[in-house]
């Protein structure tokens, strides 16, 4: 097996990592057969296709690169904790939807050096849509497999015409720090906000310009850090809204951010 070593190639495993762990989502897609479990609580489910990609991808990554360190969503650290190189991975990012048939869900898959991103790969297997990142290069969404595409943020900067996503977390029942009141006060402003149920297709969807701005409270590691290398490739910013509460991200142009920020905290 080959297993190459500048970024760019690393990119290109991560694309085909991504797409092995979406043709196991596939799979089982809207089948009877998901195995569905709760987490942390009844909110937070798994199926045994988010247990089966991360098998999948750590287990090729244990491979090729067994001095990498890896952090996964169902399996926590592994790998040689402390390399220069560690993967961040969510192996199935929009677990309820999936769970439900709804088509937006995500591998998410990201390559740290030095404590900094250097690749970002976003796949939507129902969707047919591929997002990736090197630092330095750009971001591009590749469609069914065909031409890459350069990406760019919208440029809009005024909350009236924007379209903005958002999310909540799984312990929404026992802290009422929930997001509600940052929705309640900025919905009255904007064109329209969406929920799509991944965090890292709505950084891909910001990254494109088909969402102008993304914010939320108490994401994980796994969960954005594809994404954020997506919208700063992309030429858009992403900035930590507060200390407190896990990975808790605003992400858009610069002079968006700053309006959103005087409507949610
Ligand atoms: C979730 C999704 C969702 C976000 C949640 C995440 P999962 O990830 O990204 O959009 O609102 O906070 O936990 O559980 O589907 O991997
Ligand atoms: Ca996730
Ligand atoms: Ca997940």
């Amino acid at each position: 097996m080959e297993c190459p070593h500048d970024f760019e190639s690393f990119r290109d495993f991560a694309v085909q990592l991504a797409k092995e762990a979406g043709a196991i989502h596939l799979t089982y897609f809207r089948g009877s057969d998901l195995s569905l479990r709760t987490k942390s609580n009844l909110y937070d489910v798994v199926t045994r296709a988010d247990r089966e990609s991360e098998e999948y991808i750590a287990r090729r990554i244990a491979e090729c690169y067994p001095a990498h360190a890896l952090l996964g969503e169902e399996s926590g650290e592994r790998g040689t904790v402390g390399s220069d190189y560690r993967w961040v991975v969510d192996p199935l990012d929009g677990t309820t939807n999936y769970s439900q048939g709804l088509p937006v869900f995500t591998v998410s898959i990201a390559l740290q050096y030095g404590g900094e991103t250097v690749v970002g790969v976003v796949y939507a297997p129902y969707l047919g849509e591929l997002f990736t990142a090197v630092r330095g290069g750009g971001a591009f969404l590749t469609l069914h497999d065909g031409e890459p595409q350069r990406l760019h943020v919208s440029a809009k900067t005024m909350l009236a015409e924007s379209v903005l996503a958002t999310g909540f977390p799984y312990d929404k029942d026992i802290d009422p720090d929930n997001n509600c009141d940052n929705v309640a006060r900025i919905v009255p402003h904007v064109r329209d906000l969406r929920r799509y149920g991944s965090a890292a297709y709505d950084l891909a969807c910001v990254a494109s310009g088909w969402l102008d701005g993304f914010w939320e409270l108490a994401l994980h590691e796994w969960d954005v850090c594809a994404g954020i290398l997506l919208v700063e490739e992309s030429g858009g910013r992403v900035e930590r809204l507060r200390p407190d509460r896990g990975w808790s991200i605003v992400a858009g142009n610069t002079t968006l951010i700053a309006a959103m920020r005087e409507k949610v905290r």
